[in-house]
């Protein structure tokens, strides 16, 4: 651990950046199997709100695999920190006064409870991306499951590799029942809901 070193209180505060932004902050957590839609609801969610004027940004995880987390693998104590990375720049998105949108499997319901606990209560929507296992398997968009099954890749979620489904998350968006369309506006009619955001995109909370 480090020692010698001293939180710098911000001069501009996340309170300041909510108000000049004109909406709430915090992290749209997406957690689901593999195809289940993370990604594909993720950034159809961000395109509405961008349009909307409203902050945001999307962490993916593959993207994230490519770069600051290279250096992990899938074992489950590699996914642990994987989380727990990805967790503290989201949390840096929330102090920046944006939404930041976060499309991992996030198989482990603890982990996803570590994220929850490293910021405040109205920060944290856990979005439950749920869809089955046999549909995923179907709509297999990068071919991974069948490599799964057929035993070229390890360790993978719903096939050697548990998944923790949330218990209770702020939201369950069931993709093999409504549309892409239907699915985002469900994650912005929570949002407007919770006066995170206003009706018509301007101020929120
Ligand atoms: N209602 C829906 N919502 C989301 N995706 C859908 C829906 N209906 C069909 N699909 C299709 O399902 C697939 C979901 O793939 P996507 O890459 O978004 O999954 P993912 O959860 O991000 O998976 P991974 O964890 O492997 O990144 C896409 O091909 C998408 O077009
Ligand atoms: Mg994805």
């Amino acid at each position: 651990m480090s020692t010698n070193i001293v939180w710098h209180e911000a001069t501009v505060t996340k309170e300041d950046r909510r108000r000049r932004n004109g909406h709430h902050s915090g992290i749209l957590w997406f957690t689901g199997l593999s195809g289940s839609g993370k990604s594909t609801i993720a950034n159809a969610v961000s395109k509405k709100l961008f349009q909307l004027g409203i902050q945001n940004y999307v962490l993916d995880g593959d993207n994230i695999r490519h770069g600051l987390n290279k250096d992990l693998g899938f074992s489950a104590e590699d996914r642990t920190e994987n989380i727990r990375r990805i967790g503290e720049v989201a949390k840096l998105f929330v102090d920046s006064g944006q939404f930041v949108l976060t499309a991992f499997i996030s198989p482990f319901a603890q982990d996803r409870q570590l994220v929850r606990s490293l910021v405040e209560e109205e920060e944290f929507i856990e979005i439950y991306v749920k869809c089955p296992l046999e549909e995923c398997e179907k709509r297999d968009p990068k071919g991974l499951y069948r490599k799964a099954r057929n035993g070229e890749i390890r360790d993978f979620t719903g096939i050697d590799s548990p998944y923790e489904a949330p218990i209770s998350p702020e939201l369950i968006i069931e993709t093999d029942r409504y549309s892409i369309e239907e699915c985002a506006d469900q994650v912005l009619a929570y949002l407007r809901q919770k006066h995170f955001i206003k009706g018509d995109g301007s101020y929120g909370v």
